[in-house]
Order: C-alpha cells, then structure tokens, then sequence
C-alpha cells in the first residue's frame, strides 16, 4: 500500500473532526477538507486545502479524493436534512474504487448492528432507543453499513458512545462485540481513528472504543 501523506477529511468542520483535523496536523499529514460552508471554519494552516461542497454530490467526492491515500469521516446527520450516510458512503466507496485508494475510517454510534455482535442489555437498549426514536436515522446508517460490507475497499467502522468534547487523554477499551464503557473524549477518538488509518488493526470491522 502506498505511504499516506495526503488524507481527505469529511466533516472536518464538525464537533469530532475539528480534533482530528488538528491531530493530524500535529502528525505532519496534507489534509483536503470538504467543507459545505467554508467561511465557518477558523483552523489556519498551509497543510490544509479546503474544497467547497456537499458529500451528497459525487463530483464534490471526486475533486476531495485526488491526491489522497486515504478517507476519514466524522460526518453526522443534521437536523431537517436529507439523509447523508448511505449516499455519502456510497459516493465515497465508489469513488475509492476508481481512485484506488484503499483506507477509509469512519465515525458512527453504538447503534448500529453488525452480525459479530454480543451488544449486552445495556448496548441494547440505547440501540433501540435509535431505533425507536430515529427510525429513518438508524435506517440510513445500517443501510451505509450494509455498504461497506459488500465493499473489497479496506474500511473501518468506529463505534462510540455518548463524545465529550474535551482533551481527556484516558485510557480506552476497544471491544469488536459490544461497547464496555459510557462516554468517549472526542480526542480519544481523532486519536484512535488516525492510529486506525495507518496500522489497520481493524480493516473490515466496527470496533466499539469508549473511556475505561
Ligand atoms: N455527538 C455524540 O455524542 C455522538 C455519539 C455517538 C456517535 N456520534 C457520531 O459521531 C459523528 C460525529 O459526531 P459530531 O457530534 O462530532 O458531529 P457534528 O458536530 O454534528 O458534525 C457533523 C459534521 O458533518 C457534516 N455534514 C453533515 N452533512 C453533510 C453533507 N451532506 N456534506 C458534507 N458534510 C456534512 C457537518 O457539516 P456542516 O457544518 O456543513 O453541517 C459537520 O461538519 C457522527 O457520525 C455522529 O453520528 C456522535
């Protein structure tokens, strides 16, 4: 595989991404951000280039991912809008293939069932709580899941529980059946995902990360 200098951020511009846009500066990674709503983003930096658009539009896609060796998204449905997980998974597996580029890490809930999962009553019950209160939500993402798992791209699906927004550095359980803690720092997540795009540990699986 090739060495990954240049990696293509969605949602970037988010609560989670803002922290990994930072880190992986810090790592000395180029970064192409695709941000809807440019003029909204404060993080400066030479190693940053910012490309306009929305993930439901393949082009926008395309014009992200030349010259990168690898995907990360932190993207999250907002409210009162159209549904963006399966789409935007679906333009960005695609557009992979034809670019063949072979990382793609990316952010989701609990929520979300695989078949190698154990989830205990507790995982369970805030699944269903989506389920429940959600339906289309947790629909979409479940269909983006389905995605990935037709898919040959090597893909990683990072589950969390509830993200507190701050610098905690503490340790973290990384379990691929049920998620064992409460809450995860989002800087333990930007942490975990970069880490995730380099090594691979997880290609292909939805490991639950929360803090001990
Ligand atoms: N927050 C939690 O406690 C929590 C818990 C478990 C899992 N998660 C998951 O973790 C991920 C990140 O969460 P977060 O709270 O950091 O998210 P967030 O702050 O809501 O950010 C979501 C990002 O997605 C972008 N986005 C949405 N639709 C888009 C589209 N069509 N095209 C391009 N960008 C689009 C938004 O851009 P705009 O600024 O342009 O809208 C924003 O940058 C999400 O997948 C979320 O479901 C969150």
């Amino acid at each position: 595989m090739k060495n990954i200098e240049k990696v293509a951020v969605l949602g970037g511009g988010g609560r989670t991404g803002k922290y990994l846009v930072n880190q992986l500066l810090n790592k000395g990674f180029s970064i192409k951000l695709l941000l809807r709503k440019p003029e909204n983003f404060t993080i400066q930096n030479s190693k940053i280039e910012i490309i306009k658009g929305d993930a439901l539009d393949i082009e926008c896609i395309k014009e992200l991912f030349i010259d990168c060796q690898a995907v990360i998204s932190t993207i999250g449905q907002r409210k009162d809008e159209p549904l963006v997980a399966s789409a935007a998974t679906k333009n960005i597996l695609n557009t992979m293939k034809n670019y063949r580029i072979q990382r793609y890490v990316l952010l989701a809930g609990l929520n979300i069932d695989t078949p190698f999962d154990k989830k205990s009553p507790k995982t369970l019950i805030a699944t269903e709580w989506m389920k429940t209160n959600f339906p289309l939500i947790q629909e979409d993402r479940q269909k983006a899941y389905n995605f990935l798992a037709e898919s040959d791209i090597g893909w990683t699906q990072v589950r969390v529980p509830f993200i507190e927004f701050r610098d905690l550095t503490a340790e973290i359980s990384v379990n691929l059946e049920d998620c064992l803690g409460d809450k995860i720092s989002a800087q333990n997540i930007a942490k975990f995902m970069i880490e995730e795009m380099i090594e691979s540990k997880f290609s292909r699986q939805s490991p639950f990360i929360s803090a001990v």
